[in-house]
């Protein structure tokens, strides 16, 4: 009977309407397509079969519904289809609150950021970055500095020479003589670099490594100004209850010279990173020695001034607990990114 088949038809769109709702992903409408709509053996056409069995009379009324229902059901499932699309490719059961995996995109060397943290407590000072360059003549790096060149530190045996009175810098000092060749006082700079030595490559040398050096010049500069600055310094990176203490020592350039010692970060009664001796020794220090003043041209008799020297890499052994100075160089990511 034709009504029958009306009813059918009825229900074939109402439960189309719900489950094509009710779909989650292409391929699911895709199937609901084929089963509704299929042409050889959707529900639809199995429901249109029958009209063969109608009187003649009867059957445009229900091919009319048929045709109505089979619009209403694409247009349904063209919709759902938008709606998918609109919620992205993942579809709408991605929980787009999660975190996103983050590429891996490199971090600073850890000797790069105790530079960064020492640089930043200097100028905080009023110190000023400076450089020069890693090729150097005898005369910055030894001469200038209060050095003879027949001193052992000058020998081909513990400096690269690049050819005759050409070498790669032992030390950042030779940044201090082209300074002051090249400004007056009042001179407050610091000056990171690489520097080389012929020192074999083992786990406390390696022959090329980093320093920074500090240079201030004033007239009235006194080795009270030294130990406020170099003792505040110490606290501002180690933090506010650190110690220091200078040992006397020697340097051709400064004079007179000291060894500055932190006390631990690490204990107050003696660890294996200050091998029981509760302090750490982090730079050399001392007065500008008047001969390098002459040697630049500044009047011994108006400026005095102070200078330091210290390893980054070498304090940052101590910080971050590396036994192997080697470890900051063969560039093994692995070891590296867990301080980035
Ligand atoms: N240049 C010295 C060194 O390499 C360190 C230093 C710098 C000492 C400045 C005193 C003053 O060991």
């Amino acid at each position: 009977m034709a009504s029958d088949l009306i009813r059918e038809l009825d229900e074939l769109e109402r439960s189309a309407r719900e489950r094509v709702a009710r779909a989650g992903g292409e391929e699911a409408l895709e199937a609901l397509r084929i089963e509704l709509l299929g042409r050889r053996e959707g529900r639809l056409t199995a429901i249109l079969r029958r009209l063969g069995e109608l009187e003649p009379a009867d059957r445009p009324a229900v091919g009319k519904r048929g045709n109505e229902v089979k619009e209403a059901v694409t247009g349904l499932l063209e919709r759902r289809a938008e709606e998918l699309s609109a919620a992205g490719p993942a579809g709408p059961d991605v929980d787009l609150t999660l975190p996103g995996r983050r590429r891996w995109t490199g971090g600073r060397h850890p000797i790069t950021q105790v530079i960064d943290e020492i640089h930043a407590v200097f100028r905080s000072m009023g110190f000023v970055r400076a450089r020069g360059p890693e090729a150097e003549t005898d005369w910055h790096n030894f001469e200038a500095l209060n050095t003879p060149l027949d001193h052992p530190a000058a020998a081909p045996g513990d400096t690269f020479y690049l050819d005759e009175g050409v070498l790669l810098r032992s030390h950042t000092s030779p940044v201090q003589i082209r300074t002051m060749m090249k400004h007056e006082p009042p001179i407050r700079i610091l000056a990171p670099g690489l520097v080389y030595r012929r020192d074999p490559w083992d786990p406390s040398h390696a022959p090329a490594f980093e320093q920074i050096e500090g240079l201030v010049v004033d007239e009235g500069i006194t080795m009270g100004d030294l130990k406020a600055t170099l003792a505040e310094f110490a606290r501002r990176l180690f933090g506010s209850e650190t110690r220091t203490r200078f040992r006397p020592s020697f340097f051709p350039f400064t004079e007179p010279s000291a060894e500055v010692d932190v006390s631990c970060p690490f204990c107050d009664s003696g660890c294996s990173t200050c091998k029981g001796t509760r302090w750490l020794e982090i730079m050399g220090a001392g007065m500008v020695d008047p001969a390098v003043f002459e040697a630049v041209g500044y009047d011994p008799e108006r400026y005095t001034g102070f200078a330091f020297g210290m390893g980054p890499g070498r304090i940052a052994m101590n910080v971050f607990g590396v036994p192997d100075i080697r470890m900051w160089y063969e560039g093994d990511t692995r070891f590296l990114e867990q301080f980035a």
